[in-house]
């Protein structure tokens, strides 16, 4: 690594896995209550469960982009990060506070507000939390001459996150109200913003990996920040089909929605064209696979699982099922867990100086995780579209339905298990690292 306070990246990371394994173990529960073993039932029964799973994926995603932010904003902006000491307390405030929360849930303290569950007294701790957070990485830039359209357009993503945050924090009397402002939080957050922070990371990683000249990286760049904005503002609007906002929505929704996929299907392009651009060399082969492997699933989970059910005519059936978790799954798996994990199997190397490169568990820890989530979604779209039929076309009771997809579960805790055995894997590598050191040689394409 070039700057030493890019060692605090480390510890961001360390706590996102520490919060991904805690998140698969909350999945098990739920697979397995699915199935007729909910053994854990009067500690965390399934709604307490999905709220716990949920909101350890949204904070061990954004720990790790803390952590990236931490390692990439020193070395685009040429300067140190001005406090490291602020960044340790910024740390270790995001785990008390996570911890906090997760505990408060197992006490039914949390709102019923899907992947807002934190309660609005904890909100203002993450507020702080993130302010200072933002306060380290700005005053960072600001203070060099040295912006770059990577960092910046990353700082942007973090800045409107942040900001974005806000609108899911105001209380409304209204159901309606609320879930219409739920989503500018939400929604605009996975298809708007952290694309942002998406398309910085990625260009980084793609600049340091291919050696492809910053320029040509970073004009893509802009094409796919332009193709978010155009599409996803309004593209909101497929979330205000049916919930008492009236029938413009249906038309809005429908095709600004059906456009998001470009974003995708350009990073993709992206990702592909720089690899066979560059010239192949870079020792780092794993972070190249989570690399290209960003790109690649998360066209899918997002852009073409996202578009199966986008369109009005189809979300009247599909709102709310199993569908929705089939997307959600692949979606947060190949945009933002697999960008996260990319970040980290570029930066250790870097950080500790060890070189596990090519190493054969690395690489069983990227087929193995991809192949079970793949398999996992496949499952949850069978529950999905069976349920579906059953419940919406057929007229079934919900809880019979449930019963009658009960074996798709059983398959999904299969791949499940083929998961988490990838991410295991993962997790033995990262501790194999060792903690960083100052002054580790990088490796360059
Ligand atoms: C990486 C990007 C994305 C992520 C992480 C993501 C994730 C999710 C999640 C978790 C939900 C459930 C939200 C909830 O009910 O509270 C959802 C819903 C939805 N997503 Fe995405 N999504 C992404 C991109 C897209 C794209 C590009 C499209 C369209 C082309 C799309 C279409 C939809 C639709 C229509 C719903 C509503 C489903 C329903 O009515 O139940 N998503 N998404
Ligand atoms: C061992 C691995 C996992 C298992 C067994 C599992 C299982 C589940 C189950 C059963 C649900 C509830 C679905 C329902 O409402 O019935 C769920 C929800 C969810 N999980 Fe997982 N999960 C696992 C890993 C992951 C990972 C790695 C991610 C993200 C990268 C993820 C993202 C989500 C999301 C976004 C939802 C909410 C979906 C929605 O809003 O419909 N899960 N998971
Ligand atoms: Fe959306």
């Amino acid at each position: 690594m070039k700057y030493k306070s890019q060692q605090v990246a480390y510890w961001f990371f360390a706590l996102a896995m520490l919060l991904l394994a805690l998140q698969i173990v909350y999945g098990f529960v739920m697979g397995f209550a699915r199935v007729g073993y909910d053994v854990l039932h009067t500690v965390a029964p399934f709604n307490t469960a999905r709220a716990v799973h949920t909101n350890l994926l949204v904070v061990w995603l954004l720990t790790g982009f803390m952590g990236a932010a931490y390692y990439i904003i020193p070395e685009e902006a040429e300067q140190e990060l001005v406090s490291v000491k602020l960044a340790y307390v910024q740390l270790i405030s995001l785990a008390l506070v996570g911890v906090t929360a997760i505990v408060g849930y197992h006490f039914n303290y949390w709102e019923g507000r899907k992947f807002l569950e934190i309660p609005r007294p904890l909100d203002y701790l993450v507020v702080i939390n993130v302010l200072l957070f933002l306060g380290l990485i700005l005053v960072t830039l600001f203070k060099s001459a040295k912006r770059t359209t990577t960092s910046l357009v990353l700082t942007m993503g973090l800045v409107f996150a942040a900001l974005l945050y806000l609108p899911g924090m105001i209380w409304f009397d209204n159901q309606a109200v609320d879930s219409f402002f739920r989503w500018w939080v939400v929604h605009l957050w996975v298809e708007g913003v952290w694309e942002l922070i998406l398309g910085g990371i990625l260009s980084f990683l793609l600049i340091k990996l291919t050696g492809v000249d910053r320029e040509v990286i970073e004009k893509w760049l802009y094409v796919i920040v332009g193709l978010t904005f155009i599409s996803g503002i309004l593209g909101t609007g497929h979330h205000y089909y049916f919930i008492g906002t009236g029938k413009t929505w249906l038309i809005i929704g429908g095709i600004f929605s059906a456009l998001e996929p470009l974003a995708f299907l350009g990073m993709v392009l992206f990702a592909v064209a720089m690899y066979r651009k560059g010239e192949k060399k870079h020792p780092n082969k794993i972070a190249l696979n989570w690399t290209l492997g960003t790109a690649i699933i998360s066209f899918i989970g997002a852009g073409v699982l996202g578009f199966a059910h986008t369109l009005p005519q189809v979300n009247l059936y599909t709102h709310g099922t199993l569908v929705t978790a089939m997307h959600g799954h692949l979606a947060f798996w190949g945009a933002y867990a697999m960008i996260v994990l990319a970040f980290i199997s570029y930066a250790m190397p870097n950080l500790t100086g060890r070189k596990l490169y090519d190493t054969s568990r690395g690489n069983y820890a990227f087929w193995l995780s991809n192949i079970g989530m793949l398999g996992m979604t496949v499952a949850f779209g069978v529950a999905g579209v069976t349920q579906v039929y059953l419940e919406r076309k057929m007229g079934l009771e919900f809880g019979d339905v449930q019963n009658e997809i009960k074996v798709h579960f059983v398959v999904l805790i299969f791949c499940a298990m083929m998961f988490a055995t990838g991410i295991t894997l993962y997790i033995l590598e990262f501790l194999r690292y060792g903690r960083p050191v100052y002054d580790a040689p990088e490796a360059k394409p």
